[in-house]
Parts: C-alpha cells; sequence; structure tokens
C-alpha cells in the first residue's frame, strides 16, 4: 500500500475548537470547519459574527489564541510560510493601491510575485480583459466604481493561481450587475481549480456559488451543510403579505399558519404578514406551495393587495435557527458596554 496521501484527499481547511480573542472578545470562539480541496465553501454570517477574524488566522495574519487550524495540513501557527505559499487573500477592505492605475498595480505585484518585467505586463493585460476592465487600465484605482474596484481585488489576488482563494464578503454593497460579474469570476477561479472559501451575508450568494455553507454567529457555528439542506431546514423561501384591510390580518395569520406549517410573522405595518414558505428545499415546491396558501386566502374572502415570494433573508435563516433575528454583534457589545457604564 501507498504510504503518501494524495493532496486531494487533503481538505484545504481543517479546524477545530479555533479561537481567537481580542480582550474580552471572543471574537472566534471555537470553529470547527472542514473544507473539502477543490470546493467551495460559504461563510455565511452577520456584522460581528467572526467572519474577517477567522479568514485572518486562517491566511496566517492573526495568531489564535486555542484550538487547531491546518491549510493542506499545514499548522498555521507552526508552518505560516507553507500556508501562505498555497493561500491568497482578498479583504473586505482592499489592498491595491489607490493612486495607481490598474495596469500599474497588476504590474507592480505580479513583479513582487517573482513574474519577469515581461511576464507581469502580460498576465496584467490577461486578466484585466479577463475581468472587464481592459478600458480601465489606465485609469487610477480611486476613479474605479466599486463594482470594477472589487473585480481588481479579485485580479490582484490571483495573479499567481492559488490553491486557495479567501474571499471576504467579494460582493457587498455592489448592485446587481456587479454581484454577478464577480459571481462569473468566483465560478472561473474555481474551473482553474482552486478551493475558494467565501464569507457573505446573502444566503442566496452562498446559495448561488458554495457547495457547503456554515452559518456562523458570535463566533461560533450554528449550523452547516450544503444550501439545500440549509434551506430545507429554514424554508426555501419567504412570503411577503399586505392585505387590503388590517381587520383581516388575524385570519389571514391563522390560515398561513395552517396552509404552510410554519411560523408567520405580523410585521409592524398592520397591513403586513411574512411566512416562512418550507416547500420541499426547491424554489418550486416553495412556489407551489405559496400559491396554494394564496389561493386559500382568497377563497376565504381576505384581499391581498401585494404579495412577493423571496429567498429568505439571513434574516430569517437566524429567525429559523435561533429564534432571535441575526443581530449586530458589534452593536449588542457596544450596548452592553452603554450598559455597564450606567
Ligand atoms: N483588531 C481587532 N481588535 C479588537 N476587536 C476586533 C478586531 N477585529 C475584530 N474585532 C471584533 O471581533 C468581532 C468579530 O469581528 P469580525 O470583523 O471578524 O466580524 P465579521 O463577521 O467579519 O463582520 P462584518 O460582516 O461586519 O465584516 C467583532 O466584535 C469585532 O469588533
Ligand atoms: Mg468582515
Amino acid at each position: 500500500m501507498p504510504t503518501d496521501t494524495k493532496d486531494a484527499d487533503v481538505p484545504a481547511v481543517e479546524t477545530s475548537g479555533l479561537v481567537k480573542v481580542f480582550g474580552d472578545n471572543r471574537a472566534v470562539d471555537g470553529i470547527d470547519l472542514h473544507v473539502p480541496a477543490g470546493s467551495v465553501y460559504g461563510v455565511l454570517g452577520p456584522n460581528g459574527a467572526g467572519k474577517t477574524t477567522a479568514v485572518k488566522v486562517l491566511a496566517t495574519l492573526l495568531r489564535p489564541d486555542g484550538g487547531q487550524a491546518r491549510v493542506f495540513g499545514h499548522d498555521v501557527v507552526r508552518e505560516p510560510a507553507a500556508v501562505r505559499a498555497r493561500v491568497s487573500l482578498t479583504g473586505q477592505y482592499a489592498s491595491v493601491d489607490e493612486d495607481l492605475t490598474g495596469t500599474e498595480n497588476l504590474v507592480l505585484l505580479a513583479r513582487l510575485l517573482g513574474h519577469s518585467k515581461p511576464a507581469a505586463r502580460t498576465r496584467a493585460a490577461r486578466l484585466l480583459d479577463a475581468f472587464g476592465l481592459a478600458d480601465a487600465a489606465r485609469r487610477q484605482v480611486k476613479q474605479y466604481s466599486g463594482g470594477m474596484r472589487r473585480r481588481i481585488d479579485i485580479a490582484a489576488s490571483i495573479l499567481i493561481t492559488p490553491d486557495l482563494l479567501f474571499l471576504d464578503e467579494p460582493t457587498t454593497g455592489l448592485d446587481p450587475r456587479s454581484r454577478n460579474q464577480v459571481w462569473d469570476i468566483v465560478r472561473a477561479v474555481v474551473a482553474m481549480g482552486t478551493t475558494v472559501l467565501l464569507t457573505t451575508q446573502y444566503l442566496d450568494e452562498a446559495d448561488q456559488l458554495a457547495d457547503r455553507i456554515a452559518v456562523i454567529d458570535h463566533g461560533r457555528v450554528i449550523a452547516e451543510g450544503t444550501p439545500g439542506q440549509l434551506k430545507s431546514s429554514v424554508g426555501a423561501g419567504s412570503v411577503h403579505l399586505r392585505l387590503r384591510d388590517a381587520g383581516q390580518r388575524a385570519e389571514a395569520h391563522e390560515l398561513l399558519s395552517r396552509a404552510l406549517v410554519a411560523q408567520v410573522q405580523l410585521e409592524s405595518d398592520p397591513v403586513a404578514l411574512t411566512a416562512r414558505v418550507p416547500g420541499d428545499g426547491t424554489e418550486a415546491g416553495a412556489a407551489e406551495q405559496a400559491a396554494q396558501a394564496l389561493a386559500q386566502l382568497t377563497r376565504s374572502g381576505i384581499t391581498v393587495d401585494h404579495f412577493s415570494l423571496g429567498q429568505p433573508s439571513l434574516d430569517e435563516v437566524f429567525l429559523a435557527l435561533t429564534d432571535h433575528p441575526a443581530h449586530d454583534a458589534e452593536h449588542a457589545t457596544a450596548a452592553a458596554a452603554e450598559e455597564t457604564r450606567r
């Protein structure tokens, strides 16, 4: 029997009980992750959940305070150089130089990575072209839009094709078109054989890109699985209704709860309701179930003025998983500090 393990069998990321504290704030509070090589792994969580901190520990930019983390079998504390040789990070707050042009940035970084001058120029031109930035190549990065900026950041982090790419909230704040462009880029990077670990605040983004998702809250993993598994536990969709008459809301609430066998929430707007649609974990199943529930309301003489079916938001995911909405840990910490001061 051969004793050497094939690289493909070694997970890209393996952590157990990973901890990182800032003072008495346990930003990462015992995280276990297993990211198979060749996959896209999504880490989903609200502001302050510990996503960036976890990524920085894995990229050897922060030293953990407890537990273990290995990247392609290399311990992040004992073998940081071996880890760095395999990974690349596109940060939430970017690293390209604002005063340089797109081309200058990429050529400079490629030179720092050891490419010869002609090779650096070729690589830069190719990436700018592939990322739809050829026209902007000679403009200073500070003149780029948010979407262009995110694309050049990703381009900068794949000048040398990394084995593992960390993408920290690659699309936060982007418009739908730019988000789609970034998603296409991520898919192209994956097609080159790179493992991707991405953090996001959007369930639909994790759903679009990731093979598996870990949901984190207050530095802990509160759910883990494939997007399908996650959606079948939280519902594949969520239906928002506005009634003509606020007086019919109690009846609508009761009918919907029964029809959907799910939690129905009354919004602060007196004519509005939101309900999780469990379906069978698929969007088609959710649409079918929502349509039937709606038909039942109509049969009972309840007038619906507005109706929409969407993917569950991060808030709804958290509500389903934790019985509390996703809240901003920063605000919670600030509020707690304020409380102590009083
Ligand atoms: N360098 C630091 N010093 C002190 N506290 C920090 C530091 N970096 C992060 N924190 C705290 O650690 C917690 C987790 O922060 P982190 O940036 O990892 O969250 P996040 O999930 O990336 O949030 P966001 O979605 O807003 O980017 C927060 O409470 C934050 O205030
Ligand atoms: Mg972050």
